[in-house]
């Protein structure tokens, strides 16, 4: 099959074309506007890379489109702190940019596996009716649990609306035209390539990187909120997994279909995440020198800015995954967090030791 993989050089996009190039049966061309992380797998020379930006560039989206089998849409601003701070520039890539994608797959009739979000699901029906969610662990269902977000005020929504927008375009396409998609919500992937850290690079990254940075640079492990709300953590090995399952498609199992990608299993409070890593670096990796980095709460408006509002609470229920393309995840929140913070951490000592380093 020929695919098209469009944000390959991110971090889910890198480690599904290092994946897609060891199983050796399509052929791949990534897209993207960035391309350290496919550096990274070694596998740059075994795919075709187009550095390519989505917005104004129709006629060659198009082409490409026309020219390959399979669509795999991962193109999106991905970041919490973007969605409070850049709301605009959220709404025209996450839906209007895309959109444009999804209308090529229908025009020339092509199958489009399109990633969406946990977010979609919004807050927990307890939170929506003033109950305290830590009390009722209610697993989010595909195709029967309701969205619910916060008020207009709270901009941070506009990512999960965006997204949720998309995915009822492609539902209606898909009753209206036969377009044939799939759509993936990923629950909180975590593993090697995700994200920057934030004392090498300008941004706010997404959590992990926030407190794998404090190991490493001695930056305060900042809990927003006093880090209460939970997440289900899931491995990206684990969720490539799933993604080649979703590809695969035997007997056309996941066509117009929603899947959860997730580890319900695996949930913690942003706190417990913190204590979490702290325990695992001090046993794995700790080395003289150091820095023990202080762990402090702050407001959800210092860290992001006004117009953010949390998700309290995500379980994903993974009953269709495993009924219809047979996966579940293997890896436990240790061996997560083992297997990361290791990926970090042998970067960041070759860098400092000045030290070629090469992805083991
Ligand atoms: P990422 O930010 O690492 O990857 C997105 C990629 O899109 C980046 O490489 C970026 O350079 C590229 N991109 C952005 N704008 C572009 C443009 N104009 N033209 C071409 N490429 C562009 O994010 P990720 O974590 O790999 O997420 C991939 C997808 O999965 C996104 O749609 C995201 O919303 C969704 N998702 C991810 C997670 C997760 O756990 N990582 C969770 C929920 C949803
Ligand atoms: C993110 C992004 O929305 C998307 O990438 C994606 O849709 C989703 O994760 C996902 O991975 O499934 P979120 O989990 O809210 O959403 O983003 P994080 O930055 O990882 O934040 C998780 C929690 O940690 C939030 O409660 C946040 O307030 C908190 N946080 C973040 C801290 O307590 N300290 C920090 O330094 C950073």
């Amino acid at each position: 099959m020929k695919i098209l993989l469009l944000g390959a050089g991110g971090f889910i996009g890198a480690n599904l074309t290092e994946r897609l190039v060891n199983d050796g049966k399509h052929e791949i061309t990534a897209l993207d506007i960035q391309r350290e992380k496919l550096d990274e797998t070694g596998k740059f020379e075994e795919i075709r890379f187009i550095n390519f930006d989505i917005r104004g560039n129709e006629k060659e989206l198009e082409r490409l489109t026309v020219d390959h089998d399979l669509i795999i849409d991962l193109v999106a601003m991905a970041n919490p702190s973007l969605y409070v701070s850049n709301p605009i520039d959220v709404f025209k890539l996450n839906f209007t940019e895309n959109l444009k994608i999804a209308e090529f797959c229908v025009k020339h009739r092509k199958r489009i596996v399109q990633f969406s979000t946990c977010e979609v699901y919004g807050i927990t029906a307890a939170r929506a009716f003033g109950k305290d969610s830590s009390k009722y662990p209610t697993p989010f269902m595909e195709d029967d649990s309701p969205l619910i977000m916060g008020p207009v005020k709270s901009h941070r929504w506009i990512y999960a609306c965006a997204k949720q927008l998309l995915e009822r375009v492609l539902h209606a396409y898909g009753l209206e035209e036969g377009l044939n998609y799939t759509i993936i919500r990923p629950f909180n992937f975590i593993g090697p390539r995700i994200d920057y850290l934030p004392s090498e690079h300008t941004g706010n990254p997404r959590v992990f990187s926030h407190f794998m940075n404090a190991f490493l640079y001695g930056t305060p492990i900042k809990l927003v909120d006093g880090g209460l709300n939970y997440r289900a953590y899931t491995y990206i090995d684990d969720a490539v997994d799933c993604i080649v399952r979703v590809i695969e498609n035997p007997d056309g199992v996941c066509d117009r279909q929603i899947f959860n990608i997730g580890t319900p299993e695996n949930e913690v409070t942003i706190k417990e995440l913190a204590n979490r890593m702290c325990a695992t670096f001090d046993k794995y990796f700790r080395q003289p020198g150091d820095p023990y980095p202080e762990i402090v709460s702050v407001s959800s408006e210092e860290f992001y800015g006004k117009g953010y509002e949390d998700c309290d609470r995500r379980i994903p229920d993974v009953t269709k995954a495993q009924k219809l393309v047979g996966w579940r995840s293997k890896y436990d929140l240790d061996s997560i967090l083992f297997r990361t913070m290791k990926y970090f951490v042998e970067k960041h000592r070759a860098k400092q030791a000045g030290i070629q380093w090469v992805a083991t």
